[in-house]
């Protein structure tokens, strides 16, 4: 596996591979790596010749309050764990490299922004657009692989590169999830032991809509209302969003939800803030093909 931090290097290199016809499968994440991220890799070495990660933790899409400084960061860690799953290439630039001097263009998907996490994070999603227009400038992936725990933004990437006509093809792979069903993030890390716990009821109050769900309840209130009151509960976690939301739109829905509705939300436990998402009446059996075919489990 090499790690290149220049972005001239990594063009260079990905151009050479295209020339020879290989396909290139490519994974970006800021890093410090789990279950969620090896997820995406390993179907990543599946779909291509050559398999780019990178890690960069973007400046551009955190809030000045934000938590960029202290976002959890463990290269020697993340760069074993990338071995592991078969990385051939680890791209790991500095800001300086990604943002020099004199820098002033940026990506903007202007309606599907307006929703949900866009509300609670102005600038987010500008900067996670330009970033990865950035990076697929970079390392010309033929497929890239985002999670569905970022909803909105596997939405955002996808507008962006049919509205760019970007040559690449966007793949979104489904949450991976902690035994006791609490969605794999780099922001766990912040949790005591009792936040954690107390972090269990975002997926506690999804799996209890797709209860009510299935049982036949299509009230959004109603739904909205139970989830509410199951993360209202405790204590140690304020609530920012809950919604049920169109799933290509993001636009919110009302009266009655049908099967395929979005429901999404975010909450702070602490200081440390967490999103989760499902889709209403969706059996996600690639979750289960995902790891099924997973010779290393
Ligand atoms: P990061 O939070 O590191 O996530 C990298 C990729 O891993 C994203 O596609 C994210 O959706 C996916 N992911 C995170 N948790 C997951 C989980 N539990 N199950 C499955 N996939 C999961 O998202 C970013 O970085 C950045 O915004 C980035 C796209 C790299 C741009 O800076």
């Amino acid at each position: 596996m090499e790690v290149v931090k220049d972005p001239a290097e990594m063009q260079r290199k990905a151009e050479g591979w295209r020339r020879e016809g290989k396909v290139i499968a490519f994974v970006p994440t800021m890093g410090y790596f789990h279950e969620g991220h090896l997820s995406l890799m390993r179907e990543g070495r599946r779909r291509g010749d050559v398999l780019v990660v990178s890690i960069f933790v973007n400046p551009t899409q955190f809030g000045p309050q934000e938590d960029f400084e202290r976002y959890p960061r463990d290269l020697q860690r993340d760069l074993r764990m990338a071995e592991e799953v078969g990385v051939d290439v680890v791209f790991a630039p500095e800001a300086g490299a990604m943002y020099p001097p004199g820098f002033q263009t940026y990506v903007e998907v202007k309606d599907l922004q307006e929703h949900l996490c866009g509300l609670f994070r102005p600038g987010h999603f500008r900067g996670v657009a330009t970033v990865v227009a950035k990076l697929f400038n970079i390392v010309k992936p033929h497929v890239a692989l985002f999670g569905k725990k970022d909803y909105q933004q596997l939405l955002i990437i996808e507008q962006m590169v049919r509205d760019l006509n970007m040559d690449v093809q966007i793949v979104g792979l489904p949450t991976l999830r902690e035994p006791d069903g609490l969605a794999a993030s780099s922001r766990n890390a912040y949790l005591s032991p009792e936040e954690r716990k107390a972090a269990l009821a975002l997926s506690r109050s999804l799996k209890r809509a797709e209860e009510l769900f299935s049982n036949g309840e299509r009230r959004t209130e109603r739904i909205l209302g139970e989830v509410r009151s199951i993360l209202e509960a405790d204590p140690l976690l304020q609530v920012e969003y809950v919604e049920l939301c169109d799933p290509r739109t993001l636009e919110g829905l009302r009266g009655e939800v049908g099967k395929g509705a979005l429901l999404a939300l975010a909450a702070r436990v602490g200081t440390t803030r967490l999103i989760d998402n499902t889709i209403l009446g969706e059996v996600d059996s690639a979750e289960d093909n995902a790891q099924g075919q997973d010779p290393q489990g």
